[in-house]
């Protein structure tokens, strides 16, 4: 018997050498394991045999169960190893490669700046009202209080689309995002002709001058306009609104101050500095050694234009705002050069 018990192993054994797919291996497995194989009737036979016999065949039986295991685990290995080897050889395809990590992508520092403002605004109670990039010259200009011909025009000059003669309206990108404010006016009085209603919105987008490009200037950027109208807004409204303002954009101790400016469609007109947040306002290389930063120009809505968007500006007043937005970003990150912006260099882009 326990030669027989040998012999059951050595076969087995012999057999399972040759074995090089999973299925010939799952039958050797049912062959030489399973209920009806030789091993397990010598198991049990075991109560047939004598006493002295079935200790020691018992035991053997045991081992020979164990080594056919064991060898069968160690046969499985290669064989799925070498399945592997071959479907890497056909495919050159290794499917437990860990994966390339996928590039998540960001905002644009200047959408993520845009939307700090916009956040701030909102908080401000400022509705957001879009408008359209291409304007006429009615809406970017003479509605605002520059009529044809005033030198104002020469500080935004423009791109001309070319179409239809237009006579004295023609098609430009808008310059600035004040043109807004006569559609915000329109809409609002559009619903309630008779007792419009009041207005705080703000108003953001791209702009486009026909300038040199240079470290400070560039051909298209963004701006974010404010507007509110009403009963009995007043300069001082203007003035807490925007300081406010720059507290909440540059920090709770930022100390602003107006100076006198002109703009043709408000009267009076500002621009708002805040104390420089680099050096503090001791004048550094960001401030120019002035202390001071340069953020927004603003002014009192000028009657014409409240007119001009259907408000009476008898029984109407409000303010104006207009800021840039990568200006911004720029002076919040210290940026040196606004051609970064749209230069799509990666290694700038990857910073924020
Ligand atoms: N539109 C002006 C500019 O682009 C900024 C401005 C907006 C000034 C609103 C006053 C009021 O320079």
């Amino acid at each position: 018997m326990l030669e027989k018990l040998d012999q059951i192993q050595d076969e087995a054994l012999h057999a399972l050498q040759t074995i090089s797919d999973e299925e010939t291996l799952q039958s050797w497995r049912v062959t030489h394991t399973g209920r009806s194989s030789a091993l397990m009737q010598v198991f049990s036979g075991l109560g047939k045999l004598s006493k002295e016999e079935r200790p020691k065949v018992g035991q053997k039986a045991n081992l020979v169960k164990i080594a056919l295991e064991t060898a069968f685990d160690e046969r499985s290995k290669i064989v799925k190893q070498e399945a592997l080897e071959r479907s890497l050889e056909r495919e050159h395809l290794d499917v437990t490669l860990p994966g390339r990590p996928v590039s998540k992508g960001r905002l644009h520092p200047a959408t993520q700046t845009l939307r700090r403002i916009l956040n701030i605004l909102a908080e401000m109670g400022f509705q957001v009202f879009t408008s359209n990039e291409l304007e006429t010259d009615e809406y970017n200009f003479q509605f605002l209080n520059f009529p044809p011909d005033h030198p104002a025009r020469e500080m935004q000059d423009s791109f001309y689309v070319e179409g239809n003669d237009r006579g004295d309206n023609p098609l430009l990108m808008r310059t600035h995002t004040s043109p807004g404010q006569i559609r915000a006016m329109r809409a609002a009085v559009a619903t309630d002709p008779n007792n419009p209603p009041p207005i705080r919105i703000a108003l953001p987008g791209m702009c486009f001058r026909y300038e040199q490009i240079t470290a400070r200037s560039e051909v298209q950027f963004n701006q974010v306009e404010g507007l509110a109208v009403g009963e009995k807004i007043t300069f001082s409204d203007l003035k807490g609104t925007l300081s406010d303002f720059g507290r909440r954009m540059f920090g709770q101790d930022v100390r602003t101050r107006f100076r006198a400016q002109h703009f043709p469609f408000t009267e009076p007109s500002a621009e708002m500095d805040v104390e420089c947040f680099v050096c503090g306002g001791k004048g550094c290389k960001v401030c120019k050694q002035a202390g001071w930063l340069e953020i927004l120009g603003c002014g009192m809505v000028h009657p014409v234009v409240l007119q001009n968007g259907g408000y009476d500006p008898n029984l109407y007043t409000g303010f104006a705002f207009g800021m840039g937005i990568e200006r911004q970003a720029m002076l919040r990150y210290k940026i040196e050069d606004i051609r970064y912006f749209w230069g799509n260099d990666i290694r700038f882009l990857e910073q924020f």
